[in-house]
């Protein structure tokens, strides 16, 4: 990237990878979103990352287990099997599995038997419970784990959106969050009508492999029922901050200055395999006052939002991102991703060296 009519785009070097798709390997050495914590229970159940299976189970003491969803035996789905008292038995020939991966039953040796050393399950690198989401890394990250400060704010509400699978690249649907200028044109039938198409100039803080931008705008707030009143005039001012940690975890802090109130967007994007992401998706706010109705109907808006997305963009040709900078053109306003590739661009170059 250079110096163009557009304005200045810093460099950045040569990428290793030209286009990172949802299954590179590099993505391993990551903090990633697998599953919900309501999408799993005392019995295994299985969930794809970077095109391979984990089964995941609660133990008894409410802890998330995961391992890769293959018996060491004949590798058949364990998933499949069933769980007794925290305990693992595999569908096929009924080996048993304790919590930490160690095989404790093999029927057809009978009692007494000695386990071979190999016969036990593989687990990632890590595995962390955060705001209702179970991360893990496969191999040992170079990503901080990923932080959502709202959720810790007992002034928060927060509203989980129904997980969705999507065709889409993890890297394009991350892109597609940070954009700040597609509001207008993708978002005509929600919040984009009013939205003004030019993005006003705003600066981005990297902070290893995180980076934070803010900037703030005047906007119609037809939401807010004091403007009826007259008591907030129609035209307020609001700062939004997007905050991103790689691979493909994304907040928007969205402020309202003359209200106080303040709308967090968590965004999670699980690589599934070349073709596919889970999105999960939760709100935080401060202005719903404990009014579940209220975070139901903010909870449908963010669906019909993310609904405009993923039209668009699980229609994309190639679902890879592109890291080389000469395969698109950038402008200024493209700062955030921009530094979203070239974050990207340097992780892999340190998962693969
Ligand atoms: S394949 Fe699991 S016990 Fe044989
Ligand atoms: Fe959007």
């Amino acid at each position: 990237m250079g110096r163009s009519r557009a304005g200045l785009v810093q460099r950045y070097d040569a990428p290793v990878t030209t286009r990172l798709r949802n299954c590179d390997p590099a993505l391993r050495r990551a903090w990633h979103s697998l599953c919900r914590d309501t999408e799993i229970g005392l019995q295994p159940r299985a969930f794809r990352l970077l095109g391979e299976d984990w089964v995941v189970w609660r133990d008894l003491d409410g802890t998330a287990r995961v391992f890769r969803d293959l018996c060491p035996h004949r590798q058949a789905p364990l998933s499949l099997g069933s769980c007794t008292e925290g305990t693992l038995r595999c569908p096929y020939h009924g080996w048993s599995f304790n919590a930490e991966g160690a095989c404790v039953d093999i029927p057809a040796l009978g009692s007494d038997a000695t386990y071979p050393p190999r016969a036990k399950l593989t687990g990632p690198a890590g595995v962390h419970e955060s705001h209702g989401i179970i991360f893990i890394a496969p191999d040992e990250p170079l990503t901080p784990k990923p932080v959502v400060a709202a959720a810790s704010d007992p002034t928060m509400m927060r509203g989980d959106v129904p997980v969705e699978t999507t065709r889409g690249g993890a890297g394009l649907l991350a892109d597609n969050f940070l954009d700040m200028a597609h509001f207008p044109f993708v978002h005509a039938g929600t919040f984009g009508a009013d939205e003004v198409r030019e993005v006003p100039p705003y600066t981005v803080t990297r902070d290893g492999y995180r980076f934070e931008a803010v900037y703030e705008h005047d906007f119609a707030n037809r939401e807010d029922p004091k403007v009826a009143t007259g008591e907030h005039p129609l035209i307020q001012r609001r700062r939004l901050t997007y905050r991103y940690t790689a691979p493909f975890h994304l907040e928007l802090d969205i402020h309202f200055l003359e209200t106080g109130g303040t709308n967090v967007i968590g965004f999670f994007l699980t690589p599934v395999d070349d073709d596919h992401v889970r999105v999960y998706s939760s709100l935080w706010r401060n202005d719903m006052n404990g009014d579940e109705t209220l975070m139901q109907a903010a909870v449908d808006f963010e669906v019909a939002v993310i609904a405009e997305d993923l039209a668009l963009q699980s229609r994309f040709g190639q679902l890879s991102l592109p890291l080389d900078p000469t395969i698109e053109v950038h402008t200024r306003a493209d700062k955030t991703t921009i530094e979203l590739r070239r974050i990207l661009s340097e992780f892999c170059t340190a998962a693969s060296a």
